[in-house]
């Protein structure tokens, strides 16, 4: 049995937040699957988990790159942020991606990731992000995100990720 936990995210500072909150669970070798769809806030996370693993550059939306290693500023994990949206297929090709960069010693995040990425680790945390209000959302500039979290495989068992609420 995996965990589990679903968030509701306000704002994107809290998205931010949650990042950072988040980065303080993850340990090298492990695997961040997001998916929502355009503008979800897949992106805006992984810029909060940048800054909870202390890493160098900023997370942006990989426009002409398919994945960028952001390394530590701290002697830990580097981040690998990939954005799959433009990748067919699966990514056996990960290391056609020629990063310079030890998979099992980084932080992956995966945006786009769905069907191309789970047979790169048995253990993943999926991030599932969606609108909670769906099209009704534009009453007072509030846009909340519903962030459902799910860790699968060994490596999250028992991990307290309704610790992040
Ligand atoms: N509650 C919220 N949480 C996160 N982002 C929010 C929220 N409310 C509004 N936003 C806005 O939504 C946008 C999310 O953009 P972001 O680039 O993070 O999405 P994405 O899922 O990475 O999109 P893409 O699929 O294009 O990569 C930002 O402009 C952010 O300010
Ligand atoms: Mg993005």
């Amino acid at each position: 049995m995996g965990s589990h936990a679903t968030l509701t995210v306000p704002t994107p500072e809290r998205m931010g937040r949650l990042g950072r909150e988040l980065a303080a669970l993850l340990r090298p070798g492990d695997l961040v699957l997001l998916s929502g769809e355009l503008g979800a806030g897949k992106t805006t996370l992984t810029r909060g988990l940048g800054e909870g693993l202390q890493v160098r550059g900023a997370v942006t939306s990989p426009t002409f790159v398919i994945a960028r290693v952001h390394p530590s500023l701290v002697g830990g994990p580097a981040l690998v942020h990939v954005d799959a949206y433009r990748l067919g297929g699966d990514l056996d090709e990960m290391e056609d991606l020629d990063l310079d960069v030890s998979l099992p010693e980084s932080v992956v995040v995966v945006e786009w990731g769905e069907g191309k990425v789970e047979r790169l680790s048995e253990d993943r945390l999926e991030v599932r992000i969606e609108r909670a209000l769906g099209d009704t959302a534009d009453e007072d500039d509030l846009d909340p995100r519903r962030v459902v979290l799910t860790g699968v495989g060994p490596r999250w068992t028992g991990v307290a990720l309704e610790a992040l609420a």
